[in-house]
């Protein structure tokens, strides 16, 4: 990484503690390695972009259906899909310091790897070390109680399959779609949150006819570049990496990484696989349930194939934060040259749509006017009162976390300069700076048709 994109990110994590985005787990206590939580206004951020993934890709459509699946679910199903056997990343181990790390990502000198903790070359070869953790359902730990927590959410998604068919009446081409917690017994997670031992999924499995496949991997892909232009990531950002043949899992026919410029470097977001019929075969092979589908007009029974957008939350919520990001020089209103640090979020995922501001705390009639037009706008968004200090420091803290919106209630407001003034506010834009006046009778519909 650069020198400057390392202060970018630097500088990225250190205002994401500070103003209540991400937190190192359990920190008092030294943290966890791979383990973050999320403060007030991470989980508004990571909210709003669930529930918009949500609408797209459930709400907005009459051919896919949403689940929730357990974390646990009997080992049998990770026996099926391969999991236990295959899922694995290659470690080794430094002689000298015993240190442990990904043998595909040791730094190396003149071409040598080396251990990235103490420099030294001599170095374990590299083994298969599985990713799954471990626990187990009982009171036994015994081999027979142990359970995986699970690794990705899909599975649960083929081991429905039938029930689901069967409970939403859907014809194929159709799809099921899930959000949840996976887990993975990572190496070395890095990289901020973009490797975690414990993240969020957003997963996809799409079922269709064997000649649809192909096409449709084509038509998700763009399905998902569109998402993410409408979560505020443009197309000109992502990367498409269409997986050349011996890369891809031997039973996929068609793989495309999404890939997005974060700091340290093109990363993964997001994965559109077309999986072909090799899931829910796995598992009419091992629980020996039929997983068919009939075709009722052509009289077919058949395996349906599968195409699966497998996306990242923690992933997307991080490069949403990288892509926001922003400095610019400005003069305040004394002439002072100041950095304002601004987080530039699509009003769609900010995790506060608006900023509501009485011009002075100690005027309780513009106190109690504010409160009022906060209390009123509060079940339709999330909005934020603030009354203490002068307004251009109220403008800059909600400049760094990315609110779109902010409200002024002054004299005007309450109709000292006049009744054509009177119950009118000043909307400031958060990119541009520029006020507006508008009525508040409008405010509401303004800022709903902004973040909807
Ligand atoms: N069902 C397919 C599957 O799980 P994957 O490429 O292993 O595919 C899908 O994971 C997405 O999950 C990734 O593109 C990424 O966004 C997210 N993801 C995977 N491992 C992760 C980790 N250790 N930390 C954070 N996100 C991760």
């Amino acid at each position: 990484m650069s020198k400057e994109a390392q202060q970018r990110m630097e500088k990225i994590v250190s205002l994401c503690k500070r103003r209540g985005f991400i937190f190192q787990s359990s920190e008092i206590y030294g943290g966890l390695n791979g383990f973050w939580d999320y403060g007030p206004m991470g989980v508004e951020l990571k909210r709003n972009l669930k529930d918009f993934w949500w609408r797209r890709v459930v709400h907005e459509r009459e051919d896919m259906v949403g689940m929730d699946g357990a974390i646990i679910m009997n080992r049998a199903v990770w026996k099926a899909s391969g999991h236990e056997e295959t899922f694995s990343d290659p470690m080794v181990d430094c002689k000298t310091c015993k240190a442990r790390h990904r043998a595909d990502q040791l730094p190396k000198k003149d071409g040598v790897p080396y251990c990235p903790a103490c420099g030294g070359r001599d170095l374990t070869e590299p083994r298969a070390f599985n990713l799954m953790l471990k626990s187990y359902a009982g009171p036994l730990e015994s081999d027979e109680n142990l359970v995986y927590l699970r690794p990705e959410t899909a599975q649960a998604m083929f081991v429905q399959f039938k029930n689901i068919l069967e409970t939403s009446r859907k014809k194929l081409p159709f799809g099921i779609a899930q959000i949840g917690k996976a887990f993975r017994n990572e190496i070395n997670p890095r990289n901020y949150t973009f490797r975690s031992r414990e993240f969020e999924q957003m997963e996809i499995e799409y079922f269709c006819r064997a000649e649809d496949g192909l096409a449709l991997t084509d038509y998700w892909l763009e399905e998902r570049l569109k998402f993410y232009e409408d979560i505020g990531i443009p197309r000109s950002k992502i990367k498409i990496h269409d997986i050349p043949d011996g890369e891809r899992a031997f039973y996929s026919k068609k793989t495309y990484d999404l890939e997005y410029e974060f700091p340290f470097g093109v990363s993964e977001l997001e994965g559109v696989a077309y999986r072909t019929d090799y899931d829910l075969s796995a598992h009419i092979k091992h629980s020996g349930k039929p997983l068919e589908y009939f075709d009722d007009e052509k009289k077919e029974k058949f395996v349906p194939h599968v195409v699966e957008p497998s996306a990242g939350v923690d992933r997307t919520a991080l490069a949403l934060i990288c892509e926001a990001f922003d400095e610019e020089e400005v003069t305040d209103e004394k002439g002072n040259k100041e950095v304002r640090t601004i987080l530039r979020f699509h009003p769609r995922m900010a995790p506060v749509k608006c900023g509501i501001f009485p011009l002075l705390k100690n005027k309780p009639v513009l106190v109690e006017k504010a409160k009022a037009i906060a209390a009123s706008l509060r079940p339709h968004m999330m909005v934020f009162y603030d009354e203490a200090g002068a307004i251009g420091r109220r403008y800059r803290r909600q400049d760094e976390i990315g609110t779109p919106f902010c409200v002024t209630i002054d004299f005007d407001t309450i109709g000292e300069n006049g009744p054509e003034k009177a119950d009118t506010v000043t909307l400031r834009h958060r990119d541009s700076m520029e006020q507006e006046r508008i009525p508040i009778s409008e405010l509401r519909a303004r800022l709903e048709a902004a973040i909807f």
